[in-house]
């Protein structure tokens, strides 16, 4: 049975995390950490902790206090905020995966924590991008993505903390909003459409991004952690996708479910540099032959439920 401490449970993929988790492994065997408590369901439905990441003595104490097994560690910032502030977003970023690493090491707890599309550059193969290849990223969430990567390396090697993470592509949910990331066109363009039923990008046309439905994204990483860990020979991290669009792609299939809408552009020259630095597709044979990763939403299935899910919300 798992333990787990969850880091920014109350962030994008933390959200939705924490209910699956508590779902699979019981509610008091889930415990929901952030830095301000809220009222969401992930925040009320079972044991809850105040933790700042950059705090690690707070971390491993409430680690030590649950008796934890597993840490996720999700709290960090984004792409396009990370590059509008980088000495914070190197101090949170790293400074928290360090605290979140030794709270594992010490506590001897299985570890995750996400990677992503973003530590990959200019340089990086931009189709089928491989899982091993050239990663010189031109961010400092990049420059973060990476270091943590190898860090995480470091840990099972030297220590043999059970680390284990995942490249995500951008996230797509109708639970928690991102903020500050270069794909949140992709969860914003849905809730325009129910709103206003257009919506103006800041990605130009014809720039390509790997996606996936969050779903997917959560079984990804619950079947990740579950793995053989005999099979796992790219630990931190693997690439993982379900599919890739460009803005007029993601806009074509709304419109396919709800006549009328348009798309327009006023294009944001620091995200789209950001997102130019990134591939265009990445290849996910590896996670798919390690621990049979597999997903179920294509751009339209993900489109079909996005928008009956905000038409209730909203
Ligand atoms: N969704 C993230 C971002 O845009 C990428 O990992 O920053």
């Amino acid at each position: 049975m798992k333990r787990i401490l969850i880091t920014g449970a109350l962030g994008q993929i933390g959200s939705e995390l924490t209910l699956r988790l508590r779902d699979i492994y019981g509610a008091d065997n889930v415990i929901a950490t952030d830095i301000k408590k809220n009222d969401s369901e992930a925040a009320q439905s079972g044991p809850f902790e105040t933790v700042d990441v950059t705090d690690g003595t707070r971390m491993l104490e409430t680690a030590k206090k649950y008796n934890v097994d597993t840490v996720m560690h999700l709290a960090a910032l984004l792409s396009a905020t990370a590059e509008a502030k980088p000495v914070f977003a190197w101090n949170l970023n790293m400074g928290g995966l360090m605290n979140a690493l030794e709270t594992a090491r010490e506590v001897k707890a299985q570890f995750f924590t996400p990677s992503s599309i973003g530590a990959f550059g200019p340089t990086t193969p931009k189709d089928l991008t491989p899982q091993d290849t050239i990663m010189r990223p031109s961010t400092m969430y990049g420059v973060n993505k990476v270091a943590g990567e190898l860090l995480a390396d470091y840990y099972f090697h030297k220590f043999g903390v059970d680390t284990r993470g995942l490249r995500f592509p951008g996230l797509i949910s109708y639970v928690a909003l991102p903020g500050g990331g270069t794909t949140d066109y992709a969860v914003e363009i849905y809730y325009e459409a129910i709103k206003k039923g257009k919506y103006t990008s800041y990605i130009d046309k014809g720039t390509y991004m790997d996606m996936m439905y969050m779903p997917d994204a959560l079984n990804a990483i619950v079947d990740l952690m579950e793995a053989d860990a005999s099979r796992l020979q790219h630990r931190n991290s693997f690439n993982v996708t379900a599919m890739s669009f460009a803005p007029e792609e993601i806009a074509a299939s709304i419109a396919n479910y709800l006549p009328g809408f348009e798309i327009s552009y006023a294009v944001d020259p620091d995200r789209q540099k950001i997102a130019d630095s990134w591939p265009n597709s990445i290849d996910a044979t590896a996670a798919k032959d390690e621990w049979g990763f597999k997903y179920e939403y294509n751009l339209d299935k993900m489109t079909v439920d996005m928008l009956e899910k905000l038409r209730k919300k909203l």
